[in-house]
């Protein structure tokens, strides 16, 4: 019901462009690129159960000359052409060529629906400051029930899906055609010409990387082989709130949270990348902070061809300052590997970091592809680059839900209590014992995956998805924040956090997040999941339990907590979550 009259809005709002009302003398919206959704009828219409159907040459039994109003318009205008000057007249026949053939074209080919557009932007006006919400919103008002939208993002023709069911189809049968990425110069500059996982097309050179890293980096054994680092660095989380606590009591006493998540989540990932600790992480720190204005926002290719966009970014100074990025990057990877070279052979199998451990493959020959100092240094980057913010932005908003919803913080803490009894650290073997801590996580996730539309995909090859053509070179946006919100997958409570949700006899008990079920996609699905989840998730779980094992939260008088979100390649909480932390008693 909603939908629908969602749809009638639609119909009005195209029904009155009124370039479609002038020319067409009655027919709804099709002039603009606006391909009607169940919009065969526009609003008026639809109340009035009329059929939108284009004018007929002449009333059924009405004689030739007895011209319907709009034809008698026609006749004028033709007169008015008639006093044009013949300059005009090619110029006005050759545009009415045009259009035709445009109006023709879009008929003719099976394109999923979009809003109108604009010259040069196409739909990029659209898009506002946070795009999943944008999306999901252009989405209810022009896309179709099955989830699908195709929008115009200044030269890039995306395909936008939004619900559980089209993910579910879109992953089981396209997958391979939509498993490449978005090209970027940007991008591609900061990774070794595209020389990571990332952000390489889909094709050999990114097969030969993704299964290196599954096996020899990302595997669930060398996770486990972090399990020291995360301690520690659990405890450093801690230590640091304790210090804070000390510097706040003079004023309310909040702490804020996202730098020390950002410091835990960073020294993790840095430590178990590069062995590298302190003084480095506040340098890959900076680095990162610098590198995702290169690869946010609109670029000039985005907009034009890339010759042009190349002056654009030159007479900008953009090519330069990204120039320079490239650099520094370089200078600090290089200075890693040669430290690493030098200190080969200092620690045993256990200790590998992974640098360590693709220099080792180098040595041996055992990775079946050659590892150029180049290859390794942006495999490293990568894997910090993936895996620094997403584990921290996942653990601010699981704070913040936590705090928005007391009882789950309570629940939480009781299992805490009774997996770790009174030990004053929490070792990685109780979280086996802690369901409700998982089903936290999942549920924070779910409803705020760090990477909300992923990281974009293009296609390869053409595909008809739910009986629309997709043209190869597509762009994919899966929109993982619509998804995890579909109330046709999740319910009514789809917006409301739950994390009952997932324990034993829950509505989605057996759902899990490593791309089998394509509702909840915080890691995305396919060929291009994320293979950094058991490296991720022990990393989130043991933060998130000492956190909420050790202290009590509070707001801050006066305060409430703040839902909206920053924009960005991630998105955190808009304002820096502020809390108010109380040493519990260990039990
Ligand atoms: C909460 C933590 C994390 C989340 C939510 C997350 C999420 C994602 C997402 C959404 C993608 C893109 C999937 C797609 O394009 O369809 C991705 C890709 C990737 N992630 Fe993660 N990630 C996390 C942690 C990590 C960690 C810790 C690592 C490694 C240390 C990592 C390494 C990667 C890599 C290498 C890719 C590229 C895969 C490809 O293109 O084939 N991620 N991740």
């Amino acid at each position: 019901m909603e939908r629908d009259s969602a749809a009638g809005k639609v119909g009005l709002r195209r029904g009155a462009a009124p370039a479609a009302r002038t020319l067409s003398g009655r027919c709804c919206g099709w002039v603009t690129r606006a391909t009607p959704r169940r919009g065969e009828l526009d609003g008026a219409e639809r109340r009035a159960g009329k059929r939108c159907t284009p004018a007929p040459a002449s009333k059924p039994g009405a004689a030739p000359w007895d011209l319907a109003p709009g034809y008698a318009a026609a006749a004028a205008a033709a007169a008015t052409v008639g006093r044009m000057s013949p300059y005009a007249v090619a110029v006005l026949t050759a545009v009415l060529l045009v259009f035709c053939y445009a109006i023709r074209k879009a008929r003719a080919s099976k394109l999923p629906p979009s809003p109108p557009w604009l010259p040069l932007l196409g739909h990029l006006h659209l898009l506002g400051r946070l795009p999943h919400r944008s999306l999901r919103e252009l989405h209810a008002r022009y896309g179709t029930d099955g989830g699908l939208l195709l929008l115009q993002l200044g030269r890039r023709r995306t395909l936008v899906v939004s619900t559980a069911a089209a993910a579910a189809d879109l992953y089981r049968n396209h997958d391979l055609a939509f498993a490449s990425r978005v090209p970027s110069a940007a991008v591609s500059k900061l990774t070794y010409g595209c020389n990571s996982i990332s952000f390489v097309p889909h094709g050999d050179a990114w097969r030969r990387s993704k299964k290196m890293a599954v096996i020899h980096l990302l595997s669930p054994r060398r996770a486990d082989s972090f399990a020291p680092v995360r301690a520690a660095e659990a405890a450093a989380l801690v230590a640091g709130i304790r210090r804070e606590m000390a510097a706040a009591a003079a004023g309310d006493g909040a702490v804020e949270l996202r730098e020390l998540l950002y410091e835990y989540s960073n020294a993790v990932v840095t430590r178990a990348t590069t062995g590298a600790a302190g003084a480095t992480a506040a340098r890959i720190k900076r680095l990162l902070g610098n590198s995702a204005a290169f690869m946010s926002g609109l670029q000039a290719e985005d907009v034009m061809p890339g010759a042009a966009a190349k002056v654009v970014r030159w007479a900008t100074g953009f090519e330069k300052k990204l120039d320079g990025e490239v650099e520094a990057w370089d200078e600090f990877l290089s200075e890693i590997v040669a430290e690493h070279m030098e200190k080969k052979g200092d620690g045993g199998p256990g200790e590998e970091d992974f640098l360590d451990v693709l220099l080792r493959l180098r040595e041996e020959g055992a990775a079946g592809f050659e590892l150029t100092d180049d290859y390794i240094k942006s495999i490293i980057k990568d894997m910090i680059a993936a895996g620094t913010e997403t584990s921290s932005v996942t653990l601010e908003w699981a704070m913040v839900e936590l705090v928005g919803n007391p009882r789950a913080m309570t629940k939480l803490q009781d299992e805490i209590t009774r997996a770790t009894g009174d030990k004053a650290t929490i070792e990685e073997d109780d979280l086996n014992n802690m369901e409700y801590l998982k089903a936290v996580l999942k549920e924070a996730l779910r409803l705020h995956p760090p990477a909300p539309l992923l990281i974009p995909h293009e296609s390869t090859a053409a595909a008809v998805v739910q009986g629309y053509e997709i043209p190869a070179k597509t762009a994919l946006f899966m929109n993982a924040w619509a998804i995890g919100r579909d109330p046709a997958a999740w319910g009514e409570t789809a917006d409301e956090f739950r994390p009952e949700r997932f324990l034993g006899g829950g509505s989605a008990a057996d759902v899990d997040m490593r791309g089998s079920d394509y509702q909840l996609l915080p890691f995305g699905a396919g060929r291009r999941l994320c293979p950094g989840i058991s490296f991720a998730m022990p990393v989130l779980e043991v933060a998130l339990a000492s956190l909420v094992r050790h202290f009590d939260w509070e707001l801050p008088a006066g305060t409430h907590l703040d839902m909206s979100e920053a924009s960005g390649l991630t998105t955190p909480p808009l304002a820096p979550l502020r809390l108010i932390p109380k040493c519990r008693a260990l039990a």
